[in-house]
């Protein structure tokens, strides 16, 4: 019985809080890591960890063999947009290669289903709001062109070997366990909510608002902000959806309404309890104003409910997370 999940990317940021989540739910799992940007200390002890790189063909083989693998979730994977832009083949290599090297390793040790974290970044500058799984797919940057493709890959995959695949649009990310096991601790920030909470704890002097003359409500971009948990509690929906029987397919991943980054900063002053040193700069290259995911096909299908559906819940796991790695990693 090939019960266990093999999770590539287990030791990073979404990655560990799915750890975390199929272990509260009393599924197995198996870490495939090369430490990257991943730490070896976020995953727990009892959680077998094999550092290395997920399209590795000679190590996937053995990983499979040892282990009963009937799922990969696959976390592992590049995420900053400008980077890709600046090295598009890197992208290209950690994305869409290391994919296909992995998805043929599952079909040839029998491993029948496979989680894809994809993006919203596949949906490019969106037509319509919310945006739902049926529009078009004009990613803006080789960053969601190289997780589009794995997308395509996996959908043929599926089509032509009976893979039974979830790809999962991810909106914007943020948050952490809420019990304080797991958070984001990459070196190198760029998302807003872990910057705001930088600035907070007073890692960083402040923070820059890219653009405030957008169409939006005041001016700066909206985003649907989602709770790490609440991702990680897809997965495992996910899992369970198609190990009873269920057809895969590509789900957005958000709360279905959005917020302006004015409004991420006055929450984390509410959180913090005190004012940031915010400066309005000119708009980033590449960001659409606004961006919120349609949601009726993943509650729907999975049933999946969000827990942590709200702004201010958000800001303080993450603004706690962003305490505890001043404390213990100064
Ligand atoms: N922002 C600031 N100041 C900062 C950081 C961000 O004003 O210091 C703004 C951005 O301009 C944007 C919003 O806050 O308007 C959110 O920016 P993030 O960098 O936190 O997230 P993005 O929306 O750019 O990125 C997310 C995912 C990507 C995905 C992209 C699709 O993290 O993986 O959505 O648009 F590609």
């Amino acid at each position: 019985e090939r019960g266990h999940v093999l999770v590539t990317g287990g030791a990073g940021y979404i990655g560990s809080h799915a750890v975390l989540a199929l272990r509260d739910a009393g599924i197995p799992a198996v870490v495939l890591d090369d430490l990257s940007t991943g730490r070896r200390a976020a995953v727990p002890a009892d959680v077998p960890f094999v550092e290395g790189d997920a399209g590795d063909p000679a190590l996937l083989a053995e990983v499979l063999e040892r282990h009963p693998i009937g799922t990969v979730m696959h976390f592992a994977g590049s995420i900053v947009v400008p980077e890709s832009v600046e090295k598009p083949l890197a992208y290209y290599a950690n994305n869409t290669l290391a994919s296909h090297a992995l998805v043929e390793a599952c079909l040839r040790a029998g491993v029948g289903r496979f989680v894809f974290s994809s993006t919203a970044a596949v949906y490019g500058i969106p037509g319509t709001l919310p945006v739902d799984e049926e529009a078009p797919t004009r990613p803006i940057n080789p960053y969601g062109r190289s997780k589009l493709m794995t997308e395509w890959m996996l959908r043929d995959a599926a089509a032509a070997h009976g893979l039974k695949v979830v790809a999962l649009r991810y909106f914007n990310v943020a948050g952490a366990d809420p019990a304080g096991r797991a958070g984001q601790c990459s070196r190198a920030a760029t998302h807003l909510i872990k910057v705001a909470c930088e600035a907070a704890v007073g890692r960083r002097p402040g923070l820059l608002v890219f653009g405030d003359d957008y169409p939006t409500r005041d001016g700066t971009c909206v985003r649907d902000y989602v709770h790490v948990s609440d991702l990680a509690d897809a997965h495992v929906a996910a899992l369970r959806h198609l190990e009873g029987g269920g057809e895969g397919g590509v789900f957005n991943v958000g709360y279905g309404h959005g917020s302006t980054v004015r409004e991420v900063v006055a929450a984390v002053e509410r959180a913090a309890g005190a004012p940031l040193s915010v400066r309005i700069d000119g708009r980033r290259a590449g960001d659409p104003p606004e961006l919120v995911a349609g949601i009726a096909r993943i509650t729907r299908t999975f049933g999946w409910r969000p827990r942590f559906d709200d702004l201010d819940t958000i800001v303080a796991t993450a603004l706690a997370w962003e305490r505890r790695l001043l404390e213990t990693v100064g």
